[in-house]
């Protein structure tokens, strides 16, 4: 029977000293259980989280109220809808309004997981959001105001995913799915606009 040929594979010891030779650098085990230990009242922020925490939650506040407004928004639409095209857009704007309502409750998530507290105080809501509350004349320019809107939420998100980078991967990753959907938002209401006929 022929010998079976010794493992290529670093062992556990050796791999902090591969790794770190190709400039990475891991945490002996021992280290990541000691500091695992350390500061336990902060949950899932641990030593190794890199962006500024404070900076951070103010971001995911600024873009939590944006989200409410346009959920109110949304609604007013949604209620307001009158027309000929009103039954289909209706149900788009009804559709958004829930969609936003999620991305909300993804941010307020983490914005706790952060040791934040959520901001969704009435009082300040439309100051703080990026997008306007404009409740629109007729259908048309709901649509209009709508992807207004939809554009502020994308440059703004995607702002924050330069900012954040790879220091904050979970906000960051967060923040990028929420940003694809503003993208698709906008996406069908400029469908709309372009194919609009009459008022
Ligand atoms: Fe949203
Ligand atoms: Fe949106």
């Amino acid at each position: 029977m022929s010998k079976k040929p010794a493992s290529r594979n670093p062992s556990a010891d050796q791999l902090p000293v591969v790794v770190k030779a190709a400039g990475i650098g891991f945490t002996p085990t021992a280290t990541l259980r000691a500091n695992a230990r350390k500061n336990i009242d902060k949950g899932a922020i641990t030593e190794s989280y890199k962006a500024d925490k404070g900076t951070v939650i103010k971001l995911l506040n600024d873009a939590l109220a944006t989200e409410y407004v346009c959920v109110l928004r949304y609604m007013r639409h949604y209620f307001m809808a009158s027309g000929m095209l009103a039954d289909s857009v209706k149900a788009e704007f009804l559709e958004h309004a829930q969609q936003e309502q999620e991305h909300a409750h993804k941010i307020a998530e983490r914005i706790v997981q952060l040791g934040g507290e959520p901001d969704l105080n009435p009082d300040t809501l439309t100051r703080r959001s990026h997008a306007e509350y404009q409740e629109g004349r007729d259908l048309r320019d709901m649509v209009k105001e709508d992807l207004i809107a939809e554009r502020i939420a994308i440059d703004s998100y995607r702002e924050m995913i330069n900012y954040i980078g790879d220091r904050d991967t979970t906000t960051k990753r967060i923040l990028e799915s929420i940003l694809a959907q503003e993208e698709e938002h906008a996406d069908e209401f400029a469908d709309l606009l372009n194919g609009w006929i009459g008022k």
